[in-house]
Order: structure tokens, then sequence, then C-alpha cells
């Protein structure tokens, strides 16, 4: 459940020892259990298009120089209330939070940037040569209202550069963020503003409030709370009012002070260069506090107008989080991308085959009776230790049952084993392609059909 005030001082989720359950005492079957609400089980024919996600977020970070870091799930309560702002609606509504008996508050992360300056804090990693790229990949929670693509155990990648002030830095991810959506085969722009400095937002959110303040009759109760406690929330307010009143309403970009003007043309010009598309938004203010100068978000086009609504990413520059946190003045930028939303992009485009399930074998193995059946699970061993993609259906008996899933496997030979075979110490092989066979000596088998493997065979592509 979400803090209302944070840090969450009494436990929002209240331990139930499992004897005090009640005990199960009708006759009636008992109701199957659910997932959790906002929660998801990933089933084996997703995992592909997890598989893809991760490989590329992996591969890029080691072409752009990140190193690998794994935070803990559970943080201090007090992280994110300092790192991400106590007034926005991720510390303020969506925070899981509970006080553990010894009066500890613990949150379970909501995102992963607060969790990276943490421990770069921490680890000294100041004292490195700068700046220190890492990156992230993992569940993240927040107790948000569960909708198309909103989810509250949700994955995101992440990329931090911590130790460096240069635009390049900024126009970099953005890239990294580009190449990962294009290697996937999705199209998406980057919307992107800067917030300036702490004091040119700070006087921007001055005229912001004085410019709804005078509207305040047209504006909502949720939204005259807004306008008190985070004004620059009401820019990304869905509400058709707000949107209106927004064509009107000061934009950011006139009250940057000169330095971030200068960052922000910098960041374009580097864009420009390397041929990124990229909208300028200058409403576009991002949910979380630590942000100055740049900020950026990924959008890309979805048969779902929910969807389509909604980010696939989003960063940009926190020179002041480093600080906030205890450590010293340190420059630094990042981004992170919602793996939910990318996996269902990449689900619309390739809709999943029936049964992705079973993955290739170049050879299976196929039994009769129980003499048969025991040889093949020790010759399965063999090819299993020797590296050969191998497949059985151990636990059928009709060969004709064993075949179908031969094919659908799609191996290029099936080794069949029966008493006779087990007495005269062979095994068939059958090429399943051309029909034809031959005995080999059991022993033998694994060196035959790495033979044929390497005789340039090539049953990848079934
Ligand atoms: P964020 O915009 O809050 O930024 O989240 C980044 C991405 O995570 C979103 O664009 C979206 O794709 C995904 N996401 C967020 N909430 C949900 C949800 N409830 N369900 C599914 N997907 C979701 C951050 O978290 C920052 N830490 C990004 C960053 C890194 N800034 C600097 N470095």
């Amino acid at each position: 459940m979400p803090a209302k005030k944070a840090p969450a001082k009494k436990p929002v989720t209240k331990p139930v020892a499992a004897e005090s359950a009640p005990a199960q005492t009708s006759k009636k079957a008992a109701q199957p259990l659910q997932v959790v609400r906002g929660m998801r089980d990933l089933l084996p024919n997703d995992q592909t298009y997890w598989k893809q996600t991760a490989a590329i977020a992996e591969s890029l970070a080691g072409s752009y120089g990140f190193e690998r870091i794994d935070t803990p799930i559970v943080e201090d309560t007090s992280l994110f209330v300092r790192g991400v702002g106590r007034a926005t609606d991720i510390v303020e509504k969506e925070l899981y939070s509970w006080e553990t008996p010894s009066g500890e508050g613990l949150t379970l992360r909501p995102e992963g940037t607060a969790s990276v300056v943490r421990a770069y804090v921490q680890h000294g990693m100041l004292n490195m040569p700068q700046p220190v790229r890492l990156w992230y990949m993992g569940p993240m929670f927040r107790h948000d209202r569960p909708q198309a693509g909103r989810f509250r155990q949700f994955y995101q990648v992440g990329y931090e550069v911590i130790g460096d002030a240069d635009p390049v830095i900024d126009a970099q991810l953005i890239v990294l963020g580009w190449n990962f959506l294009k290697g996937l085969g999705i199209d998406a722009t980057v919307r992107i503003n800067s917030l300036g400095t702490p004091e040119s937002r700070a006087n921007y959110k001055n005229a912001l409030v004085a410019y709804f303040r005078s509207k305040k009759a047209k504006l909502s109760e949720d939204d005259k709370k807004r306008l008190l406690k985070n004004p620059l929330r009401l820019l990304d307010s869905k509400d058709p009012t707000i949107q209106e009143l927004k064509a009107e309403a000061p934009q950011i970009v006139d009250w940057l002070d000169e330095e971030s003007k200068a960052h922000f043309m910098r960041v374009l010009e580097f864009l420009d260069e390397l041929g990124v598309p990229y909208q300028l938004d200058p409403y576009l203010v991002r949910g979380l506090d630590y942000y100055t100068k740049t900020v950026f978000e990924w959008f890309a086009a979805s048969d779902d107008q929910e969807l389509a609504q909604s980010a696939l990413g989003g960063g940009g520059r926190y020179d002041g989080l480093v600080e906030q946190l205890g450590g010293r003045p340190t420059p630094a930028a990042g981004m992170s991308l919602g793996l939910d939303r990318i996996v269902s992009r990449l689900k619309e485009k390739n809709p999943p085959a029936n049964d992705q399930r079973l993955g290739h074998v170049d050879v299976f193995l196929a039994q009769l009776g129980e003499m048969g059946r025991k040889k093949a699970l020790a010759l399965f061993e063999e090819f299993r230790q020797a590296g050969i993609p191998v497949g059985e259906a151990f636990s059928k008996t009709n060969i004709k049952a064993q075949m179908e899933v031969a094919n659908k496997r799609g191996a290029k030979w099936a080794i069949v084993i029966g008493q006779k075979e087990v007495l005269d110490g062979t095994v068939q092989i059958r090429d399943m392609d051309a029909g034809s066979q031959e005995i080999v000596d059991v022993n033998k088998a694994v060196h035959e059909i790495k033979k044929k493997l390497a005789n340039g065979v090539d049953t990848s592509a079934v």
C-alpha cells in the first residue's frame, strides 16, 4: 500500500504469521489465488522478448563503457524522500513502505537513480577516475493506478554517468536510448526540455504560480493542491482545462539562465550532428525532483491509445543529487527505459508464435521399452555434457508422439533406442529430413553426431 505521508511512520503492511491464517474448514474447493493487483507473471512465451531486450541493454552498456551495478530492492525510505522529492507523486502516493519491528522505515525502490547515487557516495566512487558510468536492470515498485503499460512491479534498465558536467554526456545518453529502441525495431522520438539550474527553476516556478493563481477559479481541487505543493506538475496534467490554460502559461525556456541556455544549445547541436530526431517540449518537467538542466522522454506510436501516451523511458541531468545525498557537489546525468512498455511494443510488432517454449535442438532421443528408456537417459547426459543441444520425451512411450516432439523442436536427427539396440550395443540414427537411417555403435553415437554437425549441416535456422 502507498505511504500516505512520507516518510512512512506506521507500517503500511502488517506482517501476518502463517499460523494465524484461518484454517480451511469449508468442504468447498479452495478459491485459486491470484497474482497481486498491478503485478504479473512473465510467462515462458514472453521470455524471448525479455531476453532480446536484456541482450541489447547489456551490449549497449558494453559499447558505451558502462559497468554493471546491482543495488538492493529495499532501501531506507529517507533515500527516496530526499532523492526523488517529498512532494512528488512517487513519494507522496506510490511508495511501498513499512516499518520494521526495530523502527527502521524501509521502502521497495520506486526507481534506480537514488540508489545508484547512494552507492556512489557510500563506496567512495568519487575517488575513481570520473565520470563513473554505471548501468542496472531490475524490478521497481510504484503503487500507481494499474492501467495499460502501468504496473506496480515493473522493470527498468538504467544508465547513469556520475562526475561529468559536459553536455556531450546528455547527448550521448539520448543517443544510447535511440540506439536501444532502434535496435529493437521501435521507431521512437525523444521529447526534450531544459529545467535550468535550481535558481532559474525557482524563478520560473514563481511565474507559473502567479499565472495559475490568476486562473484559480478554473482549477480542480487536486490541481489547486498541486499548485501549492508542486506547481511544475500542473504542466503535465492530462486535464483538458489545464491543457487549454497551458497554451498561455509562461515557458521555462524564457527563464533559463545563460549557462543553462548554452548547455541546452550544445546538447541540441550534438543531437543534430548525430542526426537523432527530437521534439522540443517546453512543458516537459518529469515527475522526479532531482533534475537540473536537460530532461527528456522517449515516446513511440502504438495501436493502443493509452500506450501511445506513456513514455518508454526518460532521464536527464541531476547535478545536485550527489550533494543532496551527502556526497561532494558532483554533476551527473542518466536515463532509464521501461522494459514492460518496450516488450509490449515488441509483442505488438511480432506476435508470439503458438508455442515458443521448446527451444531448438540438434538431436532428439527416442526410446522404446524400459531398457531403451534407461539407455536413452544415460545417453542424454552424454550429449548434454558434450554441449550438443539434445531433446527428449522420456515420459512418452509411443514412438509417434515422441517424433512429433522431435519435429517441433526442429531436430535434424533422431536417435532411436529399443530393446534390440540395447542388446546389440547399437543405436539407430534417423535423418529427420531425408527419412534415411543408419545403425551405429552406442559408444560412438555422440561422436557420429558431432561429425555430422562439423560437416556443416546448419540447423540453427530451423
Ligand atoms: P521515470 O520516468 O519515472 O524515470 O521512469 C522511467 C521509465 O520507467 C518510464 O518512462 C516508463 O517507461 C517506466 N515506468 C515508470 N513507471 C512505470 C510503471 N508504473 N509501469 C511500467 N513502467 C513504468 C526514472 O525512474 C528515473 N530514475 C530515470 C533516470 C535515470 N533519470 C536519471 N537517470
